[in-house]
């Protein structure tokens, strides 16, 4: 974890072996993968993600799909789509093996129409399951959990990029058990691993994920489910990814080992995928939280992709906090910006870039980019610098966050005041004296980095101005 250190003004003059890694450049040797069997990405979100061999996707609602500007929004940014409510067993299987699909189907049409990829969600859940579920007993209970995966499986073989085939088994608090469902309670512990061999003999080419929350960082909960997993794949059960949820406010903030999880669970030899972020909050606050779950997932080689809860602020299911990329208006928030950032994308050094209004800074009085360089490096350091450049009007401050590797300290840094998160992961840089630049013009704060055996570069996230 990166330790913060007092800030000081230092103007090192080390050796001047300029090494010019633009951050584009240092987000490709953190690592990319490859994407099994995908359609185009589509939109600056999924196209910037891609360009790292990630997928960013977004849930989605069919009865908003009739939106102008909510279809517009989603077919510029987003490259994969998860239904939201529309695959859960109440919304296609209502009644025993009568199947209704339309809802679903309109959001699977719509996303292959526009080159989208698409996520499952979600096979055998203990929540929106209907009543008659409940009432089975264990034998018809197995066949009815195995005829509803092999059913919706079936209806969209061949289209979905990886399914949800359990959600949220294990119960929160400290035990590490498993959740009260009616699959526990009459299946017992092996209703999970039935699901997925049953899910496998269906669509051999969907990944298969277990997916749950409050599993982002080290816990017992996350323990529990990195326990079955390990069983899982020394015994030979199909599983291919595990997703975390992501949902994240003040009471759940983003954790300090956030990546550190990840990879945990990615060393099992599978995939790992965000599959429901949103984080509430507002401002450079809520921005440089998503620029370091961004920043985790690409520094992450098995992190395969990232999908936001919701397009717009107003339908989000916890809307009052404001934990989407897009507000209400569909106005792209500095979070937004932050993103694009964290992916490589260009939020542009004129009006923020992209389409579909809004812009990144504070008041929406100005726009700036953060550009970062490493100066120098020697045995066991270097030297990083960021350029922060305003757009096409003249600023008054800025605010850039740069989210360290793990094991680096920053131990001096200068033409700049540093903020840093609570996990010591992410420092927001403001300016000291030099806040105030015309339109075009650029300053720099620089840094000295000592790094502990990790020479991996810092990401630097959206710069937001005002
Ligand atoms: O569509 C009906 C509408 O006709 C009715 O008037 C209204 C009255 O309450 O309800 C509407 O349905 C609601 C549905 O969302 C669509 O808005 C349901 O009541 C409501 O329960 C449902 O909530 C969903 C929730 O899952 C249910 O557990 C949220 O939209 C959805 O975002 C949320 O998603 C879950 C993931 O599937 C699993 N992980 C947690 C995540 C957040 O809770």
């Amino acid at each position: 974890m990166a330790k913060k250190s007092p800030a000081r003004p230092r103007s090192t003059a080390r050796a001047r072996r300029v090494v010019s890694v633009l951050t584009a450049g240092v987000l490709a040797a953190a690592g990319v993968v490859s994407l099994a069997g995908t359609a185009e990405a589509a939109g600056a979100l999924g196209d910037a993600a891609a360009a790292k061999g990630r997928y960013f996707g977004t849930a989605v609602a069919a009865n908003h799909l009739g939106e102008a500007q909510y279809a517009s929004t989603l077919d510029a940014q987003f490259g994969s789509v998860t239904p939201e409510n529309e695959m859960k067993w109440d919304a296609v299987e209502g009644s025993r093996n009568s199947f209704t699909f339309t809802a679903a189907d309109q959001i699977v049409s719509h996303a292959q129409s526009k080159g989208m990829k698409v996520r499952g969600h979600t096979l055998v859940w203990h929540s929106q399951l209907p009543g008659w579920v409940g009432g089975l007993g264990a034998t018809d209970l197995r066949a009815a959990m195995n005829n509803h995966i092999t059913q919706v499986m079936t209806h969209y073989k061949g289209k979905i990029h990886s399914w949800d085939v359990v959600n949220e088994a294990f119960q929160d608090g400290g035990n590490g058990a498993r959740r009260s469902s009616p699959f526990q309670d009459k299946l017992g512990d092996g209703f999970i691993e039935e699901a997925f061999r049953t899910a496998r003999t269906v669509d051999p080419a969907a990944k298969l994920c277990y997916n749950d929350y409050n599993t982002d960082g080290q816990n017992a909960k996350s323990n529990a489910v990195y326990a079955m997993v390990k069983d899982f794949k020394q015994r030979g059960v199909p599983i291919d990814c595990v997703g975390f949820q992501s949902h994240f406010n003040s009471n759940s903030p983003v954790p300090s080992d956030y990546r550190a999880n990840l990879q945990r669970f990615a060393d099992l030899g599978l995939d790992v995928q965000i599959t429901e972020l949103d984080i509430e909050g507002s401002g450079a606050a809520q921005a440089a939280n998503y620029t370091s779950v961004v920043n985790a997932c690409l520094g992450v080689t098995r992190c395969t992709g990232l999908t936001v809860w919701g397009v717009t602020d107003k339908y989000s299911w916890r809307s009052g906090g404001t934990p989407l990329l897009f507000d209400g208006n569909y106005n792209k928030k500095p979070a937004y910006d932050a993103v694009l950032a964290a992916l490589g994308g260009s939020t542009g050094g004129g009006d923020g870039g992209g389409d579909g209004g809004g812009d990144n800074g504070g008041g929406g009085t100005g726009s700036c980019s953060a550009t970062y360089t490493q100066t120098a490096t020697w045995q066991g350091g270097y030297n990083g610098e960021v350029t922060v450049k305003a757009g096409a009007s003249g600023i008054t401050t800025w605010s850039v966050p740069v989210t360290m590797p793990s094991s680096q300290q920053v131990s001096a840094l200068w033409n700049g005041a540093p903020t840093w998160n609570a996990g010591n992961t992410v420092m927001t840089v403001k300016p000291t004296y030099n806040g105030t630049l015309s339109a075009g013009a650029s300053t720099s704060f620089g840094f000295t980095v000592m790094t502990n055996g990790n020479t991996a570069a810092p990401v630097v996230g959206a710069c937001t101005a005002s």
